[in-house]
């Protein structure tokens, strides 16, 4: 069954970019490739990935155009954007825009992963928009040892979690939660 999964990097007050919607702070961190959380094993179980626009807009200009991803990535936007110029595959980048609430596309979303997980690869809201509707089901988050004071938010939600493995992997703590559902005490209080 298709999960689906927020995998992402964030500064260990919660920022997943700066204000300026740079990643400066994380692309400079050292990394153990097959260590904790490590890239190649997370994609090897990935069908499909969903990213708002911001995230998609990074994605280009980090890659100078060319997209780096094969697999059917979903781009929710309002807007009109460009397809990428090229894919690094050589294939035409499958870049599917879409826009409005989360729920009425999660059955193509799911359907395109087949048997593989989703990806939300960000940001920080978008993964709430799932969770929002009880479908954003685990979070691998690798912290980096940086506070920034201001940027994105991880996940700007209200939500209890279940701890599930933690590793370490080069400078960054990498946790994978378990997303329970709204915080016991919202729930609670109705
Ligand atoms: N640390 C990491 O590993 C990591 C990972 C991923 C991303 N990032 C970074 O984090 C930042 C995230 O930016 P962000 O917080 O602005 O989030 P974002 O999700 O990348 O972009 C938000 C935008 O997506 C569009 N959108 C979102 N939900 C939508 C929906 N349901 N329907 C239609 N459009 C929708 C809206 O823009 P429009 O409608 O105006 O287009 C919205 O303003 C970026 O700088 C990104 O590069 C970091």
């Amino acid at each position: 069954m298709t999960r689906t999964v927020f995998y992402t990097a964030t500064t260990l007050d919660g920022c997943i970019a700066d204000p300026d919607d740079s990643l400066d702070w994380l692309l400079r961190q050292p990394q153990e490739e097959g260590g904790a959380g490590d890239y190649a094993e997370f994609i090897g179980g990935v069908g499909a990935l969903v990213m708002g626009s911001t995230t998609y807009a990074w994605v280009l200009a980090h890659e100078q155009g060319v997209w780096p991803y094969t697999l059917p990535a979903f781009v929710l936007t309002h807007r009109e954007l460009p397809l990428p110029a090229s894919a690094a595959s050589g294939e035409p980048a499958d870049v599917r825009f879409r826009s409005g609430a989360v729920v009425d596309m999660l059955a193509e979303l799911r359907g395109a992963a087949g048997a593989k997980d989703l990806w939300i690869v960000g940001g920080g809201d978008l993964a709430g928009q799932f969770a929002d509707i009880g479908a954003l089901d685990e979070t691998v988050v690798s912290i980096a040892p940086v506070v920034l004071g201001a940027g994105r938010p991880l996940l700007p939600r209200r939500l209890d979690l279940e701890l599930l493995e933690v590793g370490r992997n080069g400078s960054f703590v990498v946790a994978r939660h378990r997303v329970i559902g709204a915080l016991a005490e919202d729930r609670e209080n109705g």
